[in-house]
């Protein structure tokens, strides 16, 4: 393994238990198809996700620069065939059929975001990470939608639970 690699693989770990307790929030397995929105230009959990399920990933994010460095990394890893990089707003057409979607701590608006991702019928799970107290107007996440389906915890400085929204 190069030193980039290792590195990735390094930054990575803290993810490990969030994405594995959200594979089992949103019953994601390897027939599935999962949109990752804000996959930032370290694409953690898009890679995380078919690691530990096996399934697709499609990976998408609004700032083309971190798209442009998110691809590279995926190339790195050896996951192209597993998981594809596009530019896109998750709140917008996608141009990919997918039946769950997992959503980064930063993106916004979430409340568009995950009502339109529940506007297609073959969308049967969306799951957000919601932001700690302190921090949830800046990261807009007095803007969620309810009710939610359920939810799990988790212990990172800036988020604390993901939220599982179903059809
Ligand atoms: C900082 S990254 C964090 C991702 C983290 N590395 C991971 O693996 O989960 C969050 C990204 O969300 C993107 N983003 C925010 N709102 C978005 C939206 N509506 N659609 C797509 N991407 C969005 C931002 O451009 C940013 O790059």
């Amino acid at each position: 393994m190069n030193g980039s690699r290792v590195l990735f693989k390094l930054y990575m770990l803290p993810y490990t238990r969030v994405v594995r307790r959200e594979m089992d929030l949103g019953d994601i397995c390897k027939d599935d198809v999962v949109l990752n929105v804000g996959c930032g230009s370290m694409p953690f959990t898009a890679a995380l996700i078919t690691d530990l399920t096996g399934a697709k990933v499609v990976a998408v994010d609004v700032d083309g620069e971190a798209v442009k460095t998110a691809r590279h990394t995926i190339s790195m890893l050896g996951l192209d065939d597993r998981v594809e990089i596009l530019h896109a707003d998750g709140a917008g057409p996608i141009g990919r059929r997918f039946n769950k979607a997992v959503l980064a701590l930063h993106v916004e608006p979430k409340d568009i975001v995950v009502s339109r991702l529940l506007d297609d019928p073959y969308v049967k799970a969306v799951v957000i990470r919601m932001p700690r107290g302190a921090l949830m107007a800046s990261y807009g996440g007095d803007r969620v939608l309810s009710p939610f389906a359920k939810q799990v915890g988790h212990l990172m400085p800036t988020f604390d639970r993901s939220l599982l929204f179903t059809q």
